[in-house]
């Protein structure tokens, strides 16, 4: 009762009303009706003005103070209703408790979505790992055990080992790549760079690859183009998308580099006949591991970090791809990259 505003103010106001009405009765000339009358107005004056007071500036906010403690101990941040702009201090306690929780409870969900990926990509590195480190394992024991001495089989064991490992290079390779663009090790050296150049570099790379499968590498540019950007990454970048379009293309077909400028963008596009993405595949090819068929990108010397990669680079550089692709015909992989620097005034 005591702890209640109307009980808080019943025992203030008979307080308040006694003392007023013993103060008066010590003059004589006060009459006894005005001793009554002034200790009833007393009293009810200060009930209602303690009650007021009490009820709806400070009982009332404690309370809903604690409601809100208690949703925010069960996390219930949205059943919690945000209160408007107030003047009344124990009101706006309540609102920046309301925020700070709001934004800790953000930073609780970025920490979990985190540790998450974390886990998923430490499973997946482990699994990406294992594969080549068993398989050459395999081949090594089996010739210990005694395949060595099989003239017909040993060179091809050593061989399949060795392409086991050349893989397993490849991926902490681009694993080592992927992070270091991540931890910002990697910074990129923009500077005006000639991509048919660029193009005629990477195609020198995969010329024999490329003769295999009777692949024709073509370079479609009217004219030079020359973007604003980091020359390494960008070949890495065409590194993997040409490669890409080399492995999943069918023997004979073509891989064409096309580059096009606009007044501010030079356009670069990879396009092969290949066997395409379907549809619901094409969002998530730029995800880490994500193949659409696995073991068909492994046979092919993939890591599934290409385009993770391509994806990193881009994003440095403030772009990203596009993908168009027709399954069974091809898929186009184009992005753009700024002509010129920032602040040039340069125009065509
Ligand atoms: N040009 C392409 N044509 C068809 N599928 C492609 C092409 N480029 C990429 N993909 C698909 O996207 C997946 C991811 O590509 P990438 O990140 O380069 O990994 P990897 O080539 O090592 O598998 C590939 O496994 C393949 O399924
Ligand atoms: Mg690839």
């Amino acid at each position: 009762m005591v702890y209640s505003s109307r009980g808080l103010a019943l025992l203030l106001a008979l307080s308040i009303g006694l003392i007023t009405t013993l103060f008066l009765s010590l003059f004589d000339s006060v009459k006894t009706t005005a001793l009554v009358v002034t200790s009833i107005i007393s009293f009810s004056v200060s009930y209602l003005s303690v009650f007021v007071v009490l009820e709806f500036l400070i009982f009332r906010e404690i309370s809903s103070l604690h409601k809100i403690m208690g949703k925010l101990k069960k996390r219930e941040l949205a059943k919690i209703e945000k209160s408007n702009p107030t003047l009344n201090p124990l009101r706006k306690i309540n609102q920046e408790i309301f925020s700070f929780a709001e934004l800790k409870q953000k930073e609780i969900d970025e920490l979990k979505k985190t540790e998450a990926f974390r886990r998923e990509f430490i499973a997946d590195v482990s699994h990406e790992l294992k594969t080549p480190i068993f398989a050459a394992q395999g081949f090594v024991h089996t010739l210990l055990d005694g395949a060595i001495d099989d003239e017909s089989v040993r060179i091809k064991f050593l061989e399949k080992a060795a392409k086991s490992l050349d893989g397993l290079d490849m991926l902490v390779q681009d694993l080592l790549t992927l992070s270091q663009i991540e931890t910002g090790q990697i910074k990129m050296q923009f500077e005006n760079i000639d991509l048919n150049k660029l193009t005629e570099e990477v195609f020198e790379q995969f010329e024999r690859k490329a003769a295999k499968k009777n692949i024709t590498l073509v370079l479609d540019a009217s004219n030079d183009v020359f973007a604003y950007a980091d020359y390494q990454r960008i070949t890495q970048v065409l590194t993997n998308l040409v490669s890409n379009g080399i492995n999943y293309s069918f023997e004979g077909g073509n891989v064409k580099v096309i580059l096009e400028q606009t007044k501010k963008y030079a356009i670069v596009r990879v396009e092969d006949q290949g066997e395409g993405i379907p549809p619901e595949h094409r969002t998530r090819i730029f995800e880490r591991f994500y193949r659409v068929d696995k073991s068909r990108s492994r046979e092919k010397g993939g890591t599934g970090l290409g385009l993770a990669i391509v994806k990193h680079i881009l994003d440095g550089h403030n772009t990203k791809a596009e993908v168009e692709s027709t399954p069974g015909k091809g898929s186009t992989f184009s992005f753009k990259l700024p002509r010129f620097r920032p602040d040039d005034e340069e125009s065509d």
